[in-house]
């Protein structure tokens, strides 16, 4: 194709939502599928990695994927303003495309739990932003009350048109690689991307007969209600995109394990931030913390005998661009060096080790 519009444009005849001849579109999607051997060997994994980049969105991550398809179909259902519940991605997004809509945009957001790329990004997209004491599930509780008593659009992905969006992200790694991968890793929330790309690859499986991947969600593990089988009261993680206790698709994401013979497993927040580093050191590819879940698990999964990557392909999906949260990546490797404003000061420095 020469010119990329958007997932609608390019799959739209096979999303069932409303609106396809309008869309409503930051021509999102068509991220890159990036090869990395370096990281598969900093990781222990011994399969072919590839990092689907999501960071690389309009927005900054794989939730516009999801928004084009949800206001496209509000718009066309006559719908004039959206609300959601965020741990930030989606409030930017939400925002953006509801700007982009000329719809009114309301975000609800826990207070203090939620990166500065992602605030800021909201709030330039001229969102209504409404901060509470309390967390992401409480939020997702107010907001499906209020899109029920008042003329608003939910576009949380209880929303079945951000589904219909985000399973795009599976056709793309399949046709990235000429092939459906052995192994799909990606952080699970809320569980709505999980449950896309079980549906993306389900009906390529469909269309086309070829095979389905292996899932495997990775949870934070103060915020891991699918790995121990319970609701999390006060979910806790510096991965703030994940701190989810009580996911809303929580049982499409059971589906989706047991039927691709999955595994889920929880990540500590050190085994996250581990991998995050080591994503943007050995490959330049920076991604924001909760992104880094996945690469984690698979890391974990492999030492812990649970799985075998050897001469596996895989495909790591990064959900969310690193910038999102620079505060995550100075607060954890503060690595800035000084020197007085000389070169003879540089030259030196550069001939020692590094600090
Ligand atoms: N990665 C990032 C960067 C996210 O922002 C999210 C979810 C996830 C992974 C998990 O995806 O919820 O579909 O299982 N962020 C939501 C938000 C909750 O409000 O932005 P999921």
């Amino acid at each position: 194709m020469a010119v990329w519009r958007g997932v609608i444009a390019r799959y739209g005849d096979r999303m069932a939502i409303r609106g396809t001849d309008r869309p409503v579109t930051l021509n999102e999607g068509g991220t890159p599928l990036i090869p990395a051997p370096r990281l598969a060997r900093a990781l222990g994994l011994g399969c072919e990695l590839h990092l689907k980049y999501e960071g690389l969105n309009p927005t900054g991550s794989f939730k516009d994927r999801g928004m084009t398809a949800a206001v496209t179909d509000a718009l066309a259902g006559g719908a004039r303003a959206v609300i959601c519940a965020s741990t930030g991605n989606t409030a930017a997004s939400a925002a953006a495309y509801a700007a982009r809509a000329g719809m009114e945009c309301v975000v609800l957001v826990p207070d203090g739990k939620i990166a500065m790329g992602k605030l800021a990004g909201a709030v330039a997209y001229g969102a209504r932003v409404v901060a509470i004491d309390g967390s992401f599930d409480r939020a997702l509780e107010m907001v499906r009350e209020a899109s029920d008593r008042a003329p608003v659009v939910l576009v949380n992905s209880l929303n079945e048109a951000r589904i219909e969006g985000q399973k795009t992200a599976a056709w793309e790694i399949v046709e990235a690689l000429g092939a459906v991968p052995d192994w799909l890793a990606l952080p699970v929330g809320n569980a709505g991307n999980i449950t896309a790309y079980w549906r993306g690859f389900r009906e390529h499986h469909e269309a086309t007969g070829q095979g389905l991947p292996r899932i495997l969600g990775a949870q934070a593990q103060g915020a891991a209600p699918i790995v121990f089988g319970r609701r999390v009261e006060h979910p806790e993680t510096r991965a703030t995109a994940i701190r989810i206790g009580n996911p809303a698709r929580w049982s499409q994401a059971l589906e989706a394990l047991e039927q691709s013979r999955g595994e889920i497993l929880a990540v500590t927040d050190d085994e996250i931030f581990d991998a995050y580093r080591l994503a943007a050191a050995t490959e330049g590819v920076f991604c924001e913390p909760s992104s880094a879940a996945g690469l984690a698990g698979l890391r974990k999964a492999v030492r812990l005998g649970r799985i075998d990557l050897e001469g596996r392909t895989v495909a790591a999906v990064l959900t969310g661009h690193g910038l999102k949260d620079p505060s995550s990546a100075l607060d954890c490797d503060l690595r800035i060096e000084k020197v007085p404003a000389e070169t003879e000061a540089l030259l030196d420095l550069m001939q020692g080790a590094p600090a």
